[in-house]
């Protein structure tokens, strides 16, 4: 998209050094500063004429999304072990895959990637276009445009929050999120075309993520401080204007921890539909109407007679609602051959996070109604 056809206003024409001049600086500034990750071919490497492995940044973009770099890293490395080509992945079974993504969240991502690897290498490669690597499944327009310009050098400026942030600062735009996304998008395009366009879009994201920070600005270390038309006017923390976000819905389920003392009970999720086709711990629908009580639970028990015990309550913040279980425990005797894994190695049961603090607080000695485990977006 030009900045013509952007559907919100921006400043017509920027203030200060021309787009030629911002890149040379934030160029300059990434040569220096580039961080080291495990997906990157950073600058030196580059002018040596390394190229990434796109199989290595494609993977990184999907788990990159709604994950930070932290959280990612050490997810990437266990990923690349169990599944060092785009081969490798391709032919694995899908619960291995979703065994592997465990506590990343948004399994969706995992099935999408798992079709997307089987598509790629009917294709006999990736493609380098943002429109053909947008057909592929779970790509969608930005992180078509990432693989495109830090794979392939593609001249596209993919626009994530990060980014976001550094744009609405430098050039003091109004428009307010996620409404003026088309407006990001065309600020972004500016820095379409020039050279080195992988560098400069991970040189982009490092600014976001080390110095043009949410909260305290390391403006003094910035390489755009004299164009930043935020940091002149002494208000760089609110950019980006938000519009307030409404308050998140609250599901209500009871989960049922059953264990032998060896091993814990599992079940596994519908195929289709949140956290489809991942274990969990079984228990009742999740509802809008308020909390369960046992007794009422009791009928999507997985044991039928056991004592149950109400341990505690967990809550788990997913995109479009908050979900509060109340957690029962009971000793049972496990039916032969039932899915299951160790009560101490639930790691091996491939988990998502929800289901993990469920299994946590049923199997602790937590107090009944005592709040278990932290609130965490997967
Ligand atoms: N955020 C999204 N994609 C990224 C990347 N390739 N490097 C660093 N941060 C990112």
């Amino acid at each position: 998209m030009t900045v013509a056809d952007a559907p919100s206003p921006l400043p017509a024409s920027p203030a200060g050094p021309d787009i030629a001049a911002l890149r040379a600086r934030l160029l300059e500034w990434y040569d220096r500063q580039a961080r080291v990750l495990p997906w990157r071919v950073g600058p030196h490497g580059r002018a040596l004429g390394q190229r990434p492995d796109p199989y290595h940044v494609w993977l990184s973009e999907i788990m990159l999304q709604q994950t930070t770099v932290a959280a990612v890293g050490p997810y990437f490395a266990r990923f690349l072990e169990a599944f060092p080509t785009l081969e490798a992945l391709a032919q694995a079974p899908e619960e291995a895959v979703l065994g592997r993504w465990a506590g990343l969240g948004y399994y969706a991502r995992a099935r999408n990637l798992h079709a997307c690897a089987r598509a790629v290498l009917a294709l006999g490669g990736f493609p380098q276009t943002v429109e053909a690597l947008q057909a592929l499944p779970g790509i969608g327009p930005y992180t078509a445009a990432a693989i495109a310009a830090i794979a392939f050098d593609q001249p596209v400026t993919p626009a994530d929050g990060n980014v976001e942030r550094v744009l609405a600062r430098l050039w003091r735009i109004e428009a307010a999120l996620p409404a003026a996304k088309p407006a990001f998008r065309a600020a972004a395009a500016r820095f379409d075309g020039g050279a080195r366009p992988g560098d400069f879009i991970q040189a982009l994201m490092d600014l976001g993520a080390t110095i043009c920070t949410p909260r305290a600005p390391a403006c003094a270390l910035c390489p755009w401080i004299e164009p930043c038309g935020a940091r002149a006017a002494g208000d760089a923390e609110t950019f980006p204007r938000k519009t307030p976000k409404a308050a998140r819905p609250v599901r209500h389920g009871l989960a049922f921890v059953a264990e032998d003392g060896q091993r814990l009970l599992l079940g596994r999720r519908p195929p289709k539909g949140l956290l489809g086709g991942m274990p969990e711990v079984p228990g009742t629908p999740w509802r809008t109407e308020g909390p369960w009580s046992l007794d009422e639970a009791l009928p999507h028990a997985p044991v039928e007679g056991a004592g149950w015990r109400v341990r505690g309550t967990v809550q788990h913040v997913f995109t479009h609602f908050e979900l509060v279980l109340v957690v029962a425990h009971a000793r049972v005797r496990l039916p032969r051959g039932s899915f299951s894994c160790p009560v101490d190695d639930l790691d091996a049961g491939g988990l998502p996070s929800v289901m993990l603090k469920a299994a946590r607080a049923g199997l602790s000695a937590g107090v009944a109604g005592k709040p278990v485990g932290e609130r965490r977006r997967t």
